[in-house]
């Protein structure tokens, strides 16, 4: 077929192996638009648990795969490429979360989704960008709670609640690069535009934002604003779904360089191979996901 093009083919894969296409926020354009799917990383890991397809191809990073293959135990999960890793769940090790714990007995741990499996599996809770604060409000005042791997979301959540949260000291490298000093800038050179956050940003970026939501919030939010201007304070990949969702508005980013490398490994060629060659499953040991999937079930109940 000479004339195929690689969206074509991809969709004839699509079919021939009964898959559905899940793709995250941040991803390439041209990816997100082949997707049945695009997502934050609740609305993915709940079409994930939803779905009725064989295989799962997962245009994201890891831990997210991850999460589709703990809820979807007897379903294919694939990853377009396998180096496409998230260096903020690499920022804790089980070996430290279990001395964490050993410290702090009697603390709640609550872990944000973007983590591995086997610290998922050390943990009472999951939660994600979207609820957080939800997840961390369910827990008895009176409780402490350990809040891992991501100190700014932690922190957002905690002044949110008003709450002390004993925070692990990992960040989102890309969502660090996006500055304060940045945002003053723009919005000194756009007085009417509102500015959209990410909760892995910092608190003085934080501080600054009218709403700080996880990146489909962010697009709903953007939907329903009066605002013509937004400045977007998260990464990149978010302009292409807020461009889609909302053509008359102009979208300004803080920073060019919040661009998660691990995000845009996954292309449409790399999603070809993929479904071609079965390539490359992503597993997780049957004793760690049964754990895993507790703190993650007690998660999408109180979503
Ligand atoms: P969301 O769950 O808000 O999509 O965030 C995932 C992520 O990795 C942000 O950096
Ligand atoms: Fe991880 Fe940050 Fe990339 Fe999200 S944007 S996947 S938190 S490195």
């Amino acid at each position: 077929m000479p004339n195929t093009t690689l969206e074509e083919r991809l969709q004839e894969l699509k079919r021939q192996r009964n898959a559905v296409i899940l793709a995250h926020n941040y991803q390439r354009g041209e990816v997100q638009d082949a997707a049945d799917y695009t997502g934050d990383s609740l609305g993915l890991s709940q079409q994930a648990a939803a779905t009725d397809a064989d295989v799962i191809l997962f245009c994201g990073v890891h831990f997210m795969a991850e999460t589709a293959a703990i809820l979807c135990p007897d379903k294919t999960v694939l990853i377009p490429d396998p180096c496409a890793g998230c260096p903020m769940a690499n920022m804790i090790t089980a070996r430290e979360l279990l001395e964490a714990k050993a410290k702090h007995p009697d603390a709640v741990v609550v872990t944000y989704v973007n983590s591995t499996a086997e610290i998922k599996a050390l943990s009472d809770l999951c939660c994600t960008s979207a609820n957080a604060v939800k997840v961390v409000a369910s827990i008895p005042a009176g409780r402490q709670v350990l809040f891992v791997p991501d100190q700014s979301l932690g922190g957002y959540a905690a002044r949110q609640l008003g709450r002390e949260l004993i925070l692990w000291p990992g960040y989102c490298p890309t969502h660090h690069r996006i500055r304060a000093k940045d945002v003053l800038e723009l919005k000194a050179q756009h007085p009417d535009a509102a500015f959209i956050c990410h909760p892995e940003c910092t608190t003085d970026v934080v501080d600054l934002a009218d709403v700080v939501a996880s990146t489909s919030g962010m697009i709903k939010w953007c939907k329903d604003a009066d605002a013509a201007t937004i400045i977007v304070g998260t990464e990149i990949g978010l302009l292409h779904g807020l461009r889609k969702d909302s053509p008359a508005k102009t979208f300004l980013p803080v920073s060019d360089l919040a661009d998660c490398p691990n995000m845009k490994l996954n292309t449409i060629e790399k999603m070809v191979w993929a479904l071609e060659d079965m390539q490359f499953p992503v597993t997780v040991p049957p004793a760690v996901a049964a754990a895993a999937r507790h703190s993650i079930d007690r998660m999408l109940e109180l979503a």
